[in-house]
């Protein structure tokens, strides 16, 4: 983290988990258990029906809510589909676009994902792009040549200013729901990449301010070390975001010097 010059952001991605109903005793398990003063931005990303729920429950300890996906679209013919000013008019601030999990089972490819990025920045909702290698192109050594393809992608066309509205997320694939969390070296040294990227595109003024997030098997245990390194601004996370004792374990690691 380097909070001199950007955000802290701790982001739970539930995924296809948890009922609207289970929100409030979930907040208020995790209320009891938040620090008095906290130096993050917290954000739960719920299935979109539950969004308003959380913003209701979630008010008193500042919890702001997101999505997990949004239509490329505006609006029109597109049956189930999420529009950006849909997710934007109940209340949503976040939007996580392009995991890995949508790449793999929906087809979603780098073009869709920067169509989403620039929906959701239109209508004032700061992405989470999510962007990350397999463990074959690990093993080929091809991690940053693929990140960096992802995060120009994704980014194609959005201008400096709409940058600072964004939120990059490096989860390695090999690393999601696996329990095998990529080491603080490893999560450190792409996430230095990703900034060093974004350095090239817009220079080195936007690369510093952006918040860079690690995500795959972050847990209570592992927070802290992952959250020292110096580019990597904050943690994207999913099972450890269901149990409320855990998510407080890891926005409370976001308080290091
Ligand atoms: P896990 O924390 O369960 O590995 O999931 C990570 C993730 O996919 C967050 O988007």
């Amino acid at each position: 983290m380097n909070r001199k010059y950007r955000k802290t952001v701790i982001a739970g991605n539930w995924k296809m988990n948890m009922l609207a109903s289970e929100i409030k005793p979930f907040m208020e398990q995790l209320k009891a258990e938040l620090p008095k003063t906290r130096t993050c931005e917290m954000v739960l990303c719920t299935p979109a029906v539950m969004i308003p729920a959380m913003i209701k429950a979630g008010k008193d300890c500042k919890v702001a809510a997101g999505g997990q996906d949004v239509s490329k679209y505006a609006k029109g013919a597109y049956t189930g589909e999420i529009s950006a000013s849909q997710l934007a008019d109940i209340g949503a601030k976040y939007c996580i676009v392009g995991h890995s999990e949508r790449r793999q089972y929906h087809g979603e490819d780098d073009m869709l994902i920067n169509a989403k990025v620039k929906a959701l920045i239109d209508q004032g909702i700061i992405p989470i792009i999510c962007v990350g290698e397999s463990l074959e192109q690990r093993e080929m050594d091809l991690t940053m040549e693929y990140v960096a393809y992802q995060v120009k992608a994704a980014l194609s066309g959005v201008d400096a200013a709409k940058l600072r509205r964004c939120v990059i997320a490096y989860e390695p694939i090999w690393a999601i729901g696996t329990g095998k969390t990529a080491t603080a070296e490893q999560a450190q040294e792409v996430c230095q990449g990703i900034r060093a990227v974004i350095r090239g595109i817009y220079g080195a003024r936007p690369a510093r301010a952006v918040s860079i997030l690690y995500g795959g098997s972050m847990n209570a245990k592992n927070a802290a070390e992952l959250l020292a390194q110096p580019d990597i601004d904050g943690g994207l996370i999913g099972g450890a975001s269901l149990k409320p004792a855990d998510f407080a374990t890891i926005i409370k690691a976001t308080d290091q010097e």
